[in-house]
């Protein structure tokens, strides 16, 4: 019987338990990108946790596309020393780090008059109404070899993996969303050219860092807007990067714009609000030979040990369960398996840094 705390494998990386925590976006970053004692701090905290897999927050590939402030750069070499000093640390402590890889996209409202901002097509979108720069072929080489350069410096700074972020409305997600994707060309219209460009990602990464480095992507089940990817159509892009050879594919979904059905709903406060794209996770777990992550909502240990019980997912993902508390996973392993202490308020996001509400 698999139980949550089994060791196994992602690739090349040994987990010591079924737990990762979901990227998250700390805010903490100075501002070009690096790392600070606060966001090293944050690190260490989850690694002494003991969460099996640390998926960094969000790392943006481009100097000149940052999409949120205090997030962590890879967009030139400078980063790998300090990185090196961050995953030498938490291997240190027996857990293992992932850097999630992004291009942003028009789904911000940051320094957006100050830059130009790529988009599969020139139109509003649909939360901020920022229009975006379409793409050109040019361009989209670009995104590529940018993508496949992030994946070479996180492999050269000892991270053991990369994971693509194609979930949430950000840019590669805009790809596979009819709205945002208006494209006449071969990376627009039916799925199988909206996926085109994630396709490509994946190809350049698996090329700079070989076949034995893990790589991961994030995916949205479904966007949950009017017009948005449908599961269908997810169901399809996993498949094809099955066939490829991704090495795990974590399940979210949603955009800003589908507010309560977006990524990270709030008040989960009763067994049946968690795990809210558990029925998703699972067909696609059914449908792949790559291990999926199921993320959102996920709460409490028995929640979790039904799912692996009567589902083919693999791995549970955390984000704001761990900001209010990063030894959480510490604790389950001990005599207290009571559920996360978050409430799903969702008012982490502040300023001064990712922190819990209640902890400040
Ligand atoms: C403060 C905050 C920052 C986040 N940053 C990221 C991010 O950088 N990349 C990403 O893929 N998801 C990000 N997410 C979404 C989470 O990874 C996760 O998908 C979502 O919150 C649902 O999981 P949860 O219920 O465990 O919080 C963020 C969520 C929060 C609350």
């Amino acid at each position: 019987m698999r139980t949550l705390f089994d060791k196994t494998m992602i690739n090349k990386i040994e987990l010591k338990n079924r737990f990762i925590r979901s990227s998250t976006w700390e805010n903490m970053a100075d501002e070009k990108g690096h790392l600070t004692d606060k966001l090293f701090k944050v690190y260490k905290d989850l690694a002494k946790g003991q969460v099996g897999l640390i998926l960094t927050g969000y790392a943006f590939i481009m100097q000149n596309e940052q999409p949120n402030p205090g997030m962590m750069g890879i967009y030139n070499d400078s980063f790998i020393d300090e990185y090196k000093k961050l995953t030498d640390m938490v291997h240190s402590y027996g857990s293992k780090i992932v850097l999630q890889i992004a291009y942003g996209g028009t789904q911000t409202k940051y320094n957006t008059d100050k830059r130009i901002i790529w988009g599969p097509s020139a139109v509003p979108e649909m939360e901020t109404g920022v229009v975006a720069k379409e793409m050109s072929k040019k361009d989209i080489k670009a995104l590529i070899k940018a993508f496949g350069d992030a994946a070479a410096r996180a492999k050269a700074s000892g991270f053991d993996g990369v994971q693509i972020h194609a979930a949430h409305g950000y840019l590669l997600s805009q790809f596979l969303n009819p709205y945002h994707n208006q494209r006449n060309d071969e990376y627009g219209g039916r799925i199988e050219n909206r996926a085109r460009i994630i396709f490509e990602v994946y190809d350049e990464i698996r090329r700079r860092v070989g076949n034995d480095y893990a790589v991961l992507i994030k995916i949205n089940c479904q966007d949950f807007v009017e017009k948005g990817l449908t599961f269908k159509e997810s169901m399809y892009v996993c498949k094809e990067l099955d066939k490829k050879g991704i090495d795990a594919i974590e399940v979210s979904g949603g955009t800003w714009a589908a507010k309560e059905l977006g990524f990270s709903r709030p008040n989960i406060n009763s067994p049946d609000k968690e795990a809210y794209f558990k029925s998703y996770a699972a067909q696609i777990a059914k449908e792949i030979k790559a291990p999926v992550i199921l993320v959102g909502g996920l709460r409490s240990i028995e929640t979790m040990e039904c799912i692996l019980a009567e589902t083919a997912i693999d791995y549970f993902a955390l984000s704001r369960p761990l900001i209010a508390e990063p030894d959480l996973i510490k604790r389950w392993y001990g005599w207290d398996r009571t559920k996360a202490k978050c409430v799903s308020c969702n008012r982490c996001r502040t300023s001064e840094g990712t922190m819990c509400f209640f902890k400040r």
